[in-house]
């Protein structure tokens, strides 16, 4: 505890310093936070009570797809919470039933009817359950690297050290290896025959396959075109569903609406939160397709929360989707995505601490080596659950450094800026890293 008389400039502002007294940092140990007051955010851009202004490339936590200044949506939850603050699940909204009727015509396939939650680990939560309530199959296989949210459920499919913490977890829930060519001894298309034998040995009892389509916080892994695809087909071979989960990779970041619609797979079910309302409301979305849906006609739907179908969430959530069609964001985070891509490709020839730059659209990792020509991690995955800063955290805080803030996680910068950025703010961006990458090349091995 800090009293107001040890206090002095060097712990922050007054905010800074009441906040850190008083409020949990997340995934943190609790003396190594140090929050930052943000007082104002607009466009791509945030500014901190020092009146620093930095250029948000990562979306804050991947969520902001719509940048800061989304009056739209805004006035939307505005104007919402005005009107009817809160009603219960058993009553509707206009919002809600037009934000259900545009998930149905925005994702793949067959995907029609929504259950709404306030985050993308209830998202994931609603999307076991059902697979569980629908195949009659309780086991989930998921990947080792993978994240899919903190609570119990969510976070015992979790693959990444995150849930280490949290077992023994759930029962019945089972990791298979990844598609990560860069540091995995298996091939991703091998990868994927051997989830085929999984299912086989464990005697077609699974209830689904749940994978992020392009793994998000665990490095930005894109699969090839073929293995979404062979995937669905082997879950479907051994009676189990394909749960896709696009809380990270949905709205724009990839350049389609949804990563499943990046190799056009149509999964059975797809869990969705950040991007959804671009951050401006919390809220989770789990769609199913008719065929699950049509099941629970005469089977209870044994599930719920007080806020599911929030009012002012869902106001947000449509005032999003609108936002994305009016602004064509979609189509402009293929153009500028590219930009960005060949702006990174750059960076990973110039420095040969860049192992890896990789990723689609405006969702696109830099992976460190310390040896040149060679894939050898500077952190380990251990890291992420222990004290100290890494050679990637330095990376990024020299990048803060320089106006930019970037997100990282292990070994691997996450690039995920608001679809609305500009090649200029991207130019920006991209000089502080260029600047920020110095201290990996410095730091590697002879
Ligand atoms: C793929 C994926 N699933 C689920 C979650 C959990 O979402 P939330 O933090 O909103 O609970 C995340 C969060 O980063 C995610 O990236």
């Amino acid at each position: 505890m800090t009293t107001d008389s040890e206090a002095d400039e060097s712990d922050g502002t007054e905010i800074e310093r009441l906040d850190k007294e008083y409020v949990f940092g997340t995934w943190s140990f609790q003396s190594e936070v140090s929050p930052t007051e943000v007082t104002h955010a607009e466009g791509v851009r945030f500014t901190d009570a020092d009146g620093n202004e930095f250029i948000d490339l990562s979306s804050q936590l991947m969520c902001s797809n719509l940048g800061h200044s989304a009056d739209a949506v805004a006035d939307a939850v505005a104007d919402q919470m005005r009107d009817a603050a809160y009603v219960a699940p058993g009553y509707t909204t206009e919002a809600r039933a037009k934000l259900g009727e545009k998930l149905a015509e925005i994702t793949p396939g067959d995907l029609s009817k929504t259950f709404f939650s306030t985050s993308g680990t209830e998202a994931v939560e609603a999307a076991i359950k059902i697979a569980r309530f629908y195949t009659g199959n309780h086991k989930i296989v998921s990947r080792y690297r993978s994240y899919h949210g903190a609570t119990y459920g969510s976070i015992s499919v979790t693959g990444d050290p995150r849930r280490l913490a949290a077992e023994p977890g759930i029962p019945g829930t089972i990791k298979a290896p990844d598609p990560y060519a860069y540091g995995s001894t298996l091939d991703p298309m091998e990868s994927v025959e051997y989830i085929d034998e999984m299912l086989e040995l464990e005697g077609d009892t699974v209830a689904a396959v749940l994978v992020e389509p392009i793994v998000g916080s665990n490095g930005i892994l894109v699969p090839p075109p073929e293995y979404l695809p062979r995937l669905k087909e082997i879950a479907h071979d051994h009676g189990a569903l394909l749960i896709v989960d696009e809380v990270m990779s949905g709205f724009g970041r990839t350049g389609e609406w949804f990563g499943a619609d990046v190799f056009g797979v149509e999964p059975d079910i797809m869990t969705m939160a950040k991007g959804l309302t671009g951050a401006y409301q919390p809220l989770g979305a789990t769609v199913v397709t008719d065929d699950i849906a049509v099941h629970f006609e005469d089977e209870m739907f044994c599930h719920g929360h007080t806020y599911s179908g929030h009012p002012a969430a869902v106001a947000a959530g449509l005032a999003a989707v609108e936002t994305y069609q009016e602004e064509n964001l979609i189509e402009r985070a293929s153009e500028v995505g590219e930009y960005l891509g060949e702006r990174v490709d750059a960076l990973a020839e110039r420095h040969p601490s860049v192992g890896e730059a990789r990723g689609v659209g405006l969702f696109r990792g830099i992976e460190l080596t310390k040896r040149e020509d060679e894939r050898v991690p500077f952190g380990e995955r251990a890291d992420k659950i222990s004290k100290g800063s890494t050679v990637v955290d330095e990376v990024s805080a020299t990048a803060y450094d320089h106006g930019t803030y970037v997100a990282n996680m292990i070994n691997t910068l996450i690039l995920a800026p608001p679809l609305t950025i500009t090649e200029a703010e991207i130019d920006q961006a991209v000089e502080a890293l260029d600047a920020a990458l110095e201290v990996s090349d410095d730091a590697m091995e002879e």
